[in-house]
């Protein structure tokens, strides 16, 4: 990131935090609202950390230690103040609750809403320049603007008869006429911070919501003869604000086609409809991955190349190797899937399960914090949690690990090569040696050695020896017959 910080100007970052949202209708502060599975504050807060200033303020109230929470997972807790504005009596207000820090501070104050989360870092770097080199001095005042299709619900930006910046007039004061005006405020400004506080002092609150407006100040520095400019912006979706949950969804909606569009452009995957798939902007996919309609992807996931994903599954938080193929209807979360594995159809991977290269887990088979080895399967209708499984290990159909005791969770060990019988109760804790065998039906409650096979309820050991050596005597009678 390119730096901002002016040689004479110490910049400094504010952001409005601290509103309920009424408009969103709900319990919870509109800026931990979440828009790709990430509360509003924490796109503004990382972009504002980006810009590497001296300080990040933020304005909180509503949640305000929720809020806080959030804003420190993108920076450090010694770049941040944290200020209360304890009733919400507008964004003039809010900036205000910021006094004490800032009111004499010789410094550029970048101020952010909230509530505007896909701004990006060059946009706001440019700002600051802009700011800083306005007619050679600088500005008192740079006000974010771009023009709108739709500008309703915004503050309209009012230019004289010379084009230049008048005053900026909210949607609920505005005469039809202004109304009219497409040029909207983004609620993003560089101010020259004594100056700001200086005229903060002077707003009323005798406008349409009886709030203090910070939207007032920039005209309030014009009439004092300060110079308040205009840094109107092209890029639409960079300024979207979230005041309700339809413009969430908007937001929402068009962040996912980026990222879709992106993965097929860029990255050569393949959406056979990409209008139903959905895809975090965090997520990676690789090359000849084929995602099917109603295929949803989450969080921090990694997918390899040539992967098949078909519909109705969802993938959280987590890692797919190459040539894996997902069929219809899966639950991956946490869970960490190799090369060349098959999953599915109705598949649930949970708590950290792991499957290792060419594993295969069908139908109705759930694994949760369980390691199926390289090679092996759980074809059907199987539960394995707290299990470690070996290589090559067949487990049959209707396997059940029974790791809890209605107090504890307990452990199951399974070796190399192993087969596991239809039906088997795995009472844990319980170890089932290399190459052993169960029977159909048994409920193992004992270790079982390496090749032992175990039958019954509860499981005994029976001789194999005996078992292959019949096998054995059959397979040659009907050589000898055949021959
Ligand atoms: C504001 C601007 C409007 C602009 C729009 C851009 C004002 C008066 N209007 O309107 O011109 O077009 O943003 O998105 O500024 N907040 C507080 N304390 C308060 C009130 C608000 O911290 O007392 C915070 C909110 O949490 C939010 C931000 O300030 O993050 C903006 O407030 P909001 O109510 O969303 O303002 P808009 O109506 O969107
Ligand atoms: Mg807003």
């Amino acid at each position: 990131m390119e730096d901002v910080q002016d040689e004479h100007k110490t910049l400094d970052v504010l952001i409005l935090a601290a509103g309920l949202g009424t408009r969103m209708r709900s319990d919870l502060a509109k800026v931990l609202h979440r828009l790709d599975g990430r509360p509003l504050i924490n796109y503004v807060s990382k972009t504002a950390a980006a810009l590497a200033p001296k300080k990040i303020y933020v304005v909180i109230g509503h949640q305000g230690d929720d809020v806080r929470s959030a804003v420190l997972e993108e920076f450090d807790q010694d770049l941040a103040v944290f200020v209360e504005q304890k009733q919400q009596l507008g964004t003039g207000d809010a900036v205000n609750a910021a006094r004490e820090h800032l009111a004499d501070r010789d410094s550029t104050l970048l101020i952010l809403s909230g509530d505007v989360p896909m701004i990006r870092p060059e946009t706001l770097a440019g700002l600051v320049q802009q700011h800083h080199k306005h007619r050679g001095k600088g500005s008192s005042c740079t006000i974010l603007t771009v023009k709108l299709k739709d500008p309703t619900g915004y503050g309209r930006i009012v230019r004289d008869r010379d084009g230049l910046f008048e005053r900026i007039v909210e949607q609920r004061d505005a005469t039809d006429e202004q109304r009219q005006i497409t040029e909207i405020n983004a609620g993003i400004y560089a101010f020259d911070a004594r100056k700001l506080f200086a005229a903060l002092e002077k707003v009323q609150n005798n406008n349409a919501q009886g709030e203090y407006y910070l939207t007032d100040v920039p005209a309030l520095l014009r009439e004092a003869g300060e110079t308040v400019a205009i840094f109107q912006h092209n890029d639409a979706y960079e300024i979207e604000g979230v005041n309700n949950r339809a413009q969430l969804a908007d937001l929402e909606r068009l962040l996912n086609r980026r990222t879709i569009t992106r993965l097929m452009l860029d990255h050569g995957v393949t959406f056979i409809d990409p209008k139903s798939a959905y895809v975090s902007e965090r997520a990676r996919i690789g090359r000849d991955t084929v995602i099917h309609p109603n295929v949803t992807i989450e969080g921090e996931s990694e997918i390899g190349d040539g992967c098949m994903i078909r519909s109705g599954t969802r993938i959280t938080d987590s890692k797919v190797g190459h040539g894996v193929e997902i069929l219809d209807n899966c639950v991956i979360v946490n869970s960490d899937i190799a090369n060349d594995c098959t999953v599915g159809p109705m598949a649930h991977l949970r708590g950290n399960a792991k499957m290792q290269k060419g594993a295969k887990v069908g139908n109705f088979v759930e694994l949760k914090k369980t390691t199926l080895g390289e090679g092996s399967k759980a074809s059907h209708l199987t539960y394995l949690g707290d299990a470690t499984i070996g290589e090559n290990t067949n487990i049959g159909a209707g396997t059940v690990t029974c790791n809890y005791d209605g107090k504890n969770k307990h452990e199951t060990k399974i070796g190399d090569n192993v087969r596991i019988g239809s039906d088997t109760m795995l009472v844990a804790p319980v170890e089932v040696g290399d190459g052993a065998v169960t029977g159909a039906g048994s409920v193992v409650t004992k270790d079982v050695a390496p090749n032992e096979l175990v039958v019954g309820v509860p499981a005994k050991p029976v001789k194999r020896g005996d078992q292959n050596r019949s096998r054995q005597k059959n397979t040659e009678k009907a050589n000898a017959k055949s021959e």
